[in-house]
């Protein structure tokens, strides 16, 4: 017998959902997908990327982890990036938190998780990085959110895009798990002359 029924259930009445109010749907969706935006955002079951922007399939690339870390050794965000720069060339890279975010939370607490303390260390390390006292839970989650924007800005992808010209913005935004709603951090990067130096790489280093 097929495990978790209800799941395929609710599949089928989806797809026929959607099949109903354009039957040619998912035809024109499997032929292509061209979606302006990368969604960056926390595994958290509450903040779906698609349903709190309205935004149906093929709208929106997708990469969530814990905490919406972007981490220049982790190939996983960095090669979704990639694909989603270079192949679909998305438009904007949006890097969303969220309020009582549980990898934040755990972050700031002295105690051990295990495994994903390895994890939440990016996020130790930008509250140490803020050299700010008494950072509460959403604060860091501000915090991060910003830190990641740089992060995404200092990859080689970012930067190669915009040596290329090609037309890429990264945001940092917020949700609120309280009343459903997103802020805009005001963080919109759309060329490397708002980076430190240190991580800006000129015209002499492309090859
Ligand atoms: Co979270």
């Amino acid at each position: 017998m097929r495990e978790l029924k209800h799941l395929f259930e609710n599949n089928r009445r989806w797809a026929a959902e959607v099949s109903d109010r354009d039957p040619d749907f998912f035809k024109k969706l499997a032929a292509q997908q061209a979606p302006p935006y990368l969604w960056i955002g926390c595994a958290d079951s509450r903040v779906p990327a698609n349903q709190i922007v309205g935004l149906a399939p093929g709208e929106v690339f997708v990469h969530r982890n814990v905490a919406n870390v972007v981490s220049h050794t982790d190939f996983n965000c960095l090669s979704v990036l990639q694909y989603a720069v270079e192949v679909l060339k998305v438009r904007h890279v949006i890097v969303c938190g969220h309020y009582g975010c549980g990898g934040v939370a755990a972050a700031l607490q002295d105690v051990p998780f295990g495994l994903i303390d390895n994890w939440l260390r990016h996020i130790k390390d930008v509250y140490e990085a803020s050299r700010l006292d008494d950072i509460d839970t959403n604060k860091l989650c501000e915090l991060n959110v910003a830190a990641q924007v740089r992060n995404v800005c200092h990859t080689t992808i970012v930067q190669d895009a915009w040596r290329r010209g090609q037309d890429l913005s990264v945001h940092g935004w917020i949700y609120s798990l309280e009343d459903g709603l997103l802020r805009d951090l005001d963080l919109c990067i759309s060329s490397p002359e708002l980076l430190a130096s240190i991580y800006r790489m000129g015209e002499s280093s492309a090859a």
